[in-house]
């Protein structure tokens, strides 16, 4: 459906629109009024109006539980490598989710980023998604040579594999958010299946600094993290984030350690998996909270081929 098709969206409107990024309905229906406004000089009240058309013409409002059921029929899974790190998650990674993994330095989450973006481009019968993958990088730890060895592992052309791979470099949080908030065109046109934020964290861990700019932080990624569901959602996508931990200085009991984000990352994760290092190179997965799975552990090495059991 083209964006004239919109009710109230005439040829001057459809232009102004295009012109400023708004180039498909999937792009309306998940803008802000106020960022129509800004960005396409239209009234408030025609923001509202056509941002409402864009959400009724996606069925993006009330569902029934047979709807429901349905839309989650259409939910595929992306696996990880690991037979039993995909069993902890009922079968992989789920699209319209997202999955956050959470550890210390070195637990193998920048590792299972780059064996999703491999695994995605899998037929699926071979636990992919026969689709390709944006990858959000806000640390520079996304290496093209750790991706080769993976996909020859997987007997996928290297280079072939690196072209269905798009790659974009965050250098704050608000840029950040706006790879994201700008991400609808080159989902469509690439063919993404899935969307890696690696480190979901980082940059707003260190662009509010300080008690006083704590609850800006949390409503930006607030935002961010309804950008990404949004995402997910509307094209049937599965997005991963990555989040360091930090050493709780109240702790008495248990493991000292609680991933950035607070409450904000943890409700709007549907998938929450703790890494830990192990003994002999392995690494230690647990499942948080989800919403149908049972809370469990599983065990897997990162190798030279990739992730394993
Ligand atoms: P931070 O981003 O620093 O918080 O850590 P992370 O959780 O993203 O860690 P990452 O996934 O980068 O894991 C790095 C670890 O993976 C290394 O310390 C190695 O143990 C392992 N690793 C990375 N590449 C290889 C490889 O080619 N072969 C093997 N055997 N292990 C590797
Ligand atoms: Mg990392």
């Amino acid at each position: 459906m083209d964006i004239e098709e919109l009710p109230g969206v005439g040829a001057a409107t459809a232009e102004k629109l295009r012109e400023a990024g708004y180039k498909t309905v999937e792009a309306i229906a998940v803008a802000h009024p106020a960022e129509l406004k800004e960005a396409a000089g239209l009234g408030e009240g025609t923001a509202i109006k056509v941002i409402a058309a864009a959400r009724d013409s996606l069925q993006m409002g009330f569902m029934t539980g047979i709807e429901v059921l349905e839309k989650r029929k259409t939910m595929r899974k992306i696996s990880t490598g690991s037979s039993a790190l995909d069993g902890l998650l009922g079968g992989g990674i789920e699209t319209q989710a997202i999955t956050e993994f959470f550890g210390e330095f070195g637990s193998g989450k920048t590792q299972i980023c780059h064996q999703l973006v491999v695994n995605v481009q899998l037929p699926e019968e071979e636990g992919g998604l026969g689709k390709n993958a944006l990858y959000i990088d806000t640390e520079n730890t996304f290496r093209p040579e750790r991706v080769i060895q993976m996909a020859e592992a997987k007997g996928l052309k290297p280079e072939e594999a690196l072209e269905n791979i798009v790659v974009a470099r965050a250098y704050n949080s608000d840029h950040q958010m706006l790879l994201v908030e700008k991400a609808e065109e080159v989902i469509r046109e690439k063919g993404i299946g899935l969307v890696i934020v690696d480190s979901l964290t980082s940059h707003f861990r260190s662009d509010y600094t300080g008690r006083g700019m704590l609850s800006d932080r949390q409503q930006k990624l607030n935002r961010h993290m309804h950008a990404l569901q949004r995402l997910s959602d509307i094209h049937n996508l599965a997005v991963v984030v990555t989040n360091q931990v930090m050493m709780r200085p109240d702790f008495f009991f248990g493991d000292p350690t609680a991933p950035i984000g607070g409450h904000v990352v943890a409700h709007a994760s549907t998938f929450r998996v703790y890494l830990r290092k192990s003994k002999g190179g392995k690494r230690v997965a647990r499942l948080i909270d989800s919403p149908n799975l049972p809370e469990g552990e599983a065990i897997f090495t990162v190798v030279k081929e990739g992730i394993k059991d």
